[in-house]
């Protein structure tokens, strides 16, 4: 029995899926399905299988899909035959038929939305591959095999061949670009990034991140700070504080996290700042030389900085969001909210 539900299940697929724009459609959909040797009759033939007990459920699974078959038969009749429409009776002032339009996704909203404040000041974008190597998401990084901070990214594997990955960070594109020995390099490097993590309201196993490299000659710490700085003003307004705290991360020397000011609670203090009045939005910091060299660039002659950020938390922010979840859920009732935004 489960198995006829499984084919009517599929069969309900088939029609939702089915396009019928001229008779012969129609007619060939009406044989397949409501024909007297049609599908609708041979599972309604099926009755006589099932078990007194379950008749009463399969015959109203049944008789539901033979009500919707019959009904998309009629919605295809009047489309199917525009020919017998006759001329005189064609009402040209009805509305038209209402076609969906899809709208952006949020995520990618604000990451659109970051990526345009980049470039207006000269960087330009580049992708990389979300399936990585090890040496490009991890060694060539500074993060040679066994390094404690491996640990801080959980990653997932891939078990063909456990030098591939699902990259962890956006870092690895900065990589494959030094590679390719094109300097000076001023470019940010959008994409979506993959962790092993529990999934919660708060976090996910993947999600999205901006990243940014600029190397040039005689690149300093001030130019890392006033470019982020420029960012933030953009992106959150003129009246948002920054802050910069030390940090660690093995590709940069030194290394440094950037609160903005929670522009939820106008740092009074809520949930999603915890209280603090703070939010971290980014990572950051000086290329460290090992990586320069790591790279084929010139560690002596070259220098620059790098961050990443989230787009997730900025996301929810922005637009009030309580649950990562619902960001790749592809509910319509969600996504239907960001219509009119561009
Ligand atoms: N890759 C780091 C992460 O995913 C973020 C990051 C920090 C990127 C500092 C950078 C950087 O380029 O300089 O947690």
């Amino acid at each position: 029995m489960q198995q006829i539900l499984d084919k009517v299940e599929q069969l309900k697929k088939e029609i939702e899926e089915t396009q019928v724009v001229n008779a012969e459609q129609l007619e060939k959909f009406r044989i397949r399905f409501l024909g007297t040797k049609g599908l609708v009759k041979e599972l309604m033939g099926e009755m006589k299988n099932v078990s007194k007990e379950m008749k009463k459920d399969f015959g109203a699974k049944l008789n539901e899909f033979k009500v919707f078959a019959e009904d998309r038969y009629e919605v295809f009749k009047g489309v199917g035959k525009p020919s017998e429409v006759k001329e005189e009776n064609f009402d040209y002032t009805l509305p038209a038929y209402p076609s969906e339009t899809g709208s952006r996704h949020p995520i990618q909203l604000v990451m659109q939305k970051m990526i345009s404040i980049f470039e207006r000041i000269g960087f330009s974008v580049a992708e990389g591959p979300e399936i990585e190597d090890d040496w490009h998401n991890f060694n060539a990084l500074n993060l040679p095999e066994n390094h404690p901070a491996r640990d801080m990214q959980d990653t997932f594997y891939i078990s063909k061949n456990p030098d591939w990955l699902l990259r962890t960070h956006t870092s690895s594109v900065q990589v494959r670009v030094m590679k390719e020995g094109k300097l000076p390099i001023r470019q940010i490097f959008p994409g979506r990034v993959y962790r092993n993590e529990t999934v919660s309201a708060r976090a996910h196993c993947f999600f999205h991140q901006v990243e940014g490299l600029y190397i040039d000659e005689n690149v300093s710490f001030a130019d890392l700070k006033q470019t982020l700085y420029h960012f933030v003003k953009e992106m959150f307004g003129p009246d948002v504080k920054v802050r910069f705290r030390p940090s660690f991360f093995p590709f940069t020397e030194p290394s440094a996290e950037m609160d903005v000011s929670c522009f939820i609670c106008d740092s009074k203090g809520c949930n999603v700042c915890k209280h603090t009045g703070w939010v971290e939005i980014l990572g950051c910091g000086m290329v460290h030389p090992n990586v320069l060299t790591n790279c084929g660039i010139d560690a002596e002659k070259y220098s620059g900085f790098a961050w990443g950020m989230g787009v997730e938390r900025t996301t929810m922010m922005q637009y009030g969001i309580k649950d990562i979840r619902i960001l790749s859920e592809n509910d319509v009732r969600f996504l239907d909210q960001f219509k009119n935004i561009h």
